[in-house]
């Protein structure tokens, strides 16, 4: 018997207008884009004007993945929102998001799972529709790391490697097991949430955040960016085979692998390991930087504007990120 499960149904994405390249950077901090370009693979990022916050940029790609999808806002019943800037430390940016298009009163939430926070963005709105729930749920990756970022040598290793942007997609039922979310592989490690965290504003701690807190730069993100890197490979190739396990397909089978783009170096060390053609391996990280929830959205549209994700093909989602959290998904497109 068919069961219901979810499919997507629209896409959109937004980045701001300012581009900053690496030689840019090196204008104000000592690098250069040959360190960049080599370690990354980055060549430049998006970043918001003053001002703005992840749910601004969440507002346009949700406007755009709603008008994709052929809906108004006040057809959808749930908004899941996943970023780790949030635009206030509370309330989520889902309710922030809110306040500037009218949803009603439906329920709004946020997800805090970092890089992985798009897939496992995907799977709780697939949850609440295969339970029947929630029917028209839009699904929101957004960020804007700019305004939390050490411009100054101090913060090199990290500042070089994020930019910000947003992208949507929104899901509904489907009965048709030709179509769809197929399968998810979801994980954390939370031994190891102190190779990429951000310290201040502590929560355990009185007042929260002080000047010499901010004196010591503690209010900027750290970064074992080895450990990082050394965990992500091993990581991203267990969970793809764990996907392809459970769903009962075989690597071969795959027509796109979207991989979250933390490193171009990552991306083609994951797509050789799991013997995938390059040309099946999207990589956009050298136009957009890492844009942690972002990213995974904005693959999917750039891909579905190039022809390469069409109605059918089978989609390959992985992330690994800050927590450590990392997940799969597969799916077989369906617009
Ligand atoms: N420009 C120039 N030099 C730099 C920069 C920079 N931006 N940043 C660091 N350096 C220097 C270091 O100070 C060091 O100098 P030293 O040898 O004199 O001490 C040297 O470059 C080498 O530094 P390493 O950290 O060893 O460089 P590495 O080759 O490991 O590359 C990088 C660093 C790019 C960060 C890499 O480790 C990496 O990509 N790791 C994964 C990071 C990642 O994916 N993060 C996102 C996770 S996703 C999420 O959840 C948000």
């Amino acid at each position: 018997m068919a069961m219901r499960h979810s499919t997507i149904i629209g896409t959109g994405f937004y980045v701001p207008p300012n581009v900053v390249t690496n030689d840019d950077l090196a204008r104000i901090m000592d690098t250069s884009d040959a360190w960049i370009t080599e370690r990354t693979g980055i060549k430049q990022r998006y970043i918001a004007d003053e001002g703005t916050g992840a749910a601004d940029l969440g507002k346009i790609a949700a406007e755009r993945a709603l008008a994709d999808a052929g809906l108004t806002n006040q057809d959808i019943d749930l908004i899941i929102f996943a970023t780790l800037n949030p635009d206030v430390f509370f309330p989520g940016s889902a309710c922030i998001l809110q306040s500037k298009m009218p949803f009603g009163t439906i329920p709004a939430l946020d997800i805090r799972q970092q890089c992985t926070g798009f897939i496992y963005a995907v799977a709780i709105a697939d949850a609440f529709i295969r339970m029947g729930a929630y029917s028209k749920v839009l699904v929101i990756g957004a960020e804007v790391h700019s305004t939390g970022l050490d411009f100054t040598t101090r913060g090199r290793d990290v500042a070089v490697l994020f930019g910000d942007g947003a992208g949507a997609v929104v899901m509904t039922p489907t009965e048709n097991e030709n179509e769809g979310v197929l399968g998810f592989a979801l994980h954390a490690q939370g031994e190891h949430w102190d190779k990429l965290y951000l310290p201040a504003p502590y929560g355990s701690v009185r007042g929260r955040i002080t000047h010499e807190m901010i004196d010591r730069g503690e209010h900027y993100p750290k970064m074992d960016g080895r450990a990082v890197f050394k965990h992500a490979v091993p990581r991203f190739c267990e969970t793809i085979n764990e996907v392809l396990a459970k769903t009962g397909y075989k690597i071969e089978d795959v027509d796109l692998f979207i991989p979250h783009q933390a490193n171009d170096r990552i991306t083609k060390m994951v797509g050789k390991q799991m013997r995938l053609p390059d040309e099946k391996v999207v990589s956009n990280i050298a136009r957009y930087g890492n844009t942690t929830a972002a990213t995974i959205p904005i693959c999917i549209c750039e891909s579905r504007q190039d022809g390469r994700l069409k109605k059918g093909s089978l989609l390959l989602c992985a992330a690994f990120g800050s927590g450590f959290t990392w997940g799969s998904m597969l799916m077989r497109w369906s617009i």
